[in-house]
């Protein structure tokens, strides 16, 4: 199968050119001057459209087990919300539970993922049990193509590392050519505050805000950098939701660290505010890190344009409304953590380059080229040259559209961003050479989706 993308203006990290894409079976042949004739099956005019690299969710949480609960997205509906927002690889995490190994950990994903997904996808380990056994398997993790592994600052008796731990697992991964990622909130402190805050009856969802102080990510994010520093290990901070925490990812970045960080749309487009809202609705909004005084928003965006920030991912983690984020009604604490979004950054961080907050360019780089990068699969994804897959996004930047729980696919009764109003709107999208979107029309299918075994990270230095 042959498709020609004619008449489209072709994104990249570095700029936009007039192309023709031609696409032969799983991957892309040529891009040509406007016009050239070539022999294709099929034709698909991106005339007034870009054309883009499919985007790179590298935070997802599919089927994770949370609280009590479940996220509520399965593989199969989660990565076809990907496909629908111009979404067509997804990195998720693989979840240790303590007292199991990560191969087993690796296997029960695997099982989970297989046979399943509408996109390709590729996992990381979260570790939760550092010993021996667990150290040693992070090579073999490595050598399956899972090289990221994250560690948790936050949630002591459950995902919580010490630093000790961490360290170990640091130097570990400074061995091996692994990436460590880090949820970098003081989790002993934090549950101090919560214990106090449900001693004196403040028990409402605001509280999960208030009782996490963007401080407390700040001093985290700094520990974490510095045990980083002392074992030479590669340090990549998931879900940056703080100009604290963003002000020392960049001080170790000026110093030539391999330090890197990813943020948000949550934390780019929602507030503590929305936590704030009444009758429980801000249990819709609870997730971790939390979400921050609006002042935050405008150093995030200062740091995408830097690149203190590189990469934009979703850490979607959708849980319902009803009977799930109810679990937590009278206490906070209980509210299962995450916010749902993986078939919406695409949109969202468009919404960015309408704003003047970034360029065109940029937008392809935070949402598919660094990502492609930072979690080895460039080049073949994260751009679209000859011999990539042909995962590609024809978008409709006059297109307008509002964000609703009537109108998306994420298996999640309520959406975060209800009554967003968005310019710019997926039209086509191709996953390994097969039209997955187009229109309102979704021919992908489950089982389409491969498991991606990926590289190191490509910038290591
Ligand atoms: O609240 C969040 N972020 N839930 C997902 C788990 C995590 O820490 O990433
Ligand atoms: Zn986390
Ligand atoms: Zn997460």
């Amino acid at each position: 199968m042959r498709i020609l993308i004619t008449g489209g203006t072709v994104l990249s990290s570095t700029g936009a050119v007039q192309a023709d894409v031609l696409v032969d079976g799983e991957t892309i042949a040529a891009l040509s001057a406007p016009g050239i004739s070539w022999d294709a099956d099929k034709v698909i005019d991106a005339t007034g459209k870009y054309v883009l690299p499919g985007g790179i969710d590298a935070h997802t949480h599919m089927e994770m087990p949370f609280g009590g609960t479940h996220s509520n997205d399965t593989f199969e509906t989660g990565t076809t919300a990907a496909a629908w927002g111009g979404t067509t690889t997804i990195i998720d995490f693989a979840v240790q539970a303590k007292g199991t190994t990560l191969q087993s950990t690796l296997d029960k994903w695997h099982s989970k993922a297989d046979g399943n997904c509408a996109i390709d996808y590729g996992f990381h380990m979260i570790v939760s049990d550092v010993n021996e056994t667990s150290l040693k398997e992070m090579q073999t993790c490595v050598d399956q193509g899972v090289n990221s592994f994250k560690m948790f600052m936050a949630y002591p008796g459950v995902f919580y590392a010490t630093d000790g731990e961490i360290l170990r697992a640091m130097q570990k991964a400074a061995d091996i050519g692994g990436l460590i990622m880090m949820h970098a909130e003081n989790g002993i402190a934090i549950d101090e505050l919560v214990a106090q805050a449900l001693q004196e009856g403040r028990t409402d969802p605001v509280q999960h805000g208030l009782t996490r102080p963007s401080a407390l990510e700040g001093e985290a994010t700094s520990r974490a950098i510095t045990l980083a520093k002392v074992t030479g290990s590669p340090l990549y901070i998931v879900h940056l939701s703080a100009a604290e925490a963003l002000n020392a990812v960049a001080a170790a970045r000026n110093t030539g660290q391999n330090v890197f960080a990813e943020t948000c749309p949550q934390y780019l487009y929602l507030s503590i505010e929305d936590l704030a809202k009444p009758d429980f609705e801000g249990s819709k909004y609870v997730a971790s890190p939390p979400l921050r005084p609006k002042e935050h928003q405008a150093s995030l965006w200062n740091g995408l344009r830097t690149n203190d920030l590189s990469v934009v991912s979703t850490d979607h983690c959708p849980f319902c409304f009803n009977e799930q984020k109810e679990l937590g009604r009278g206490d906070f604490s209980k509210i299962p953590n995450g916010i749902p979004g993986v078939e919406h950054r695409m949109d969202l961080l468009h919404q960015g380059v309408v704003a003047g907050e970034i360029s065109l360019a940029r937008w392809v780089e935070i949402t598919s080229t660094t990502p492609a990068r930072m979690f080895g699969l460039y080049p073949r994804k994260g751009t679209i040259s000859p011999g990539s897959d042909a995962d590609i996004v024809v978008y409709d930047p006059q297109a307008t559209q509002t964000l609703s729980v009537e109108t998306h696919h994420m298996n999640v009764d309520y959406s975060a961003y209800e009554g967003m109003q968005i310019t710019g709107k997926v039209d086509t999208v191709l996953s390994r050479g097969r039209v997955v979107v187009e229109g309102n029309a979704f021919h992908g299918s489950a089982g389409h989706g491969q498991f991606l075994s990926r590289e190191l990270c490509q910038y290591l230095n």
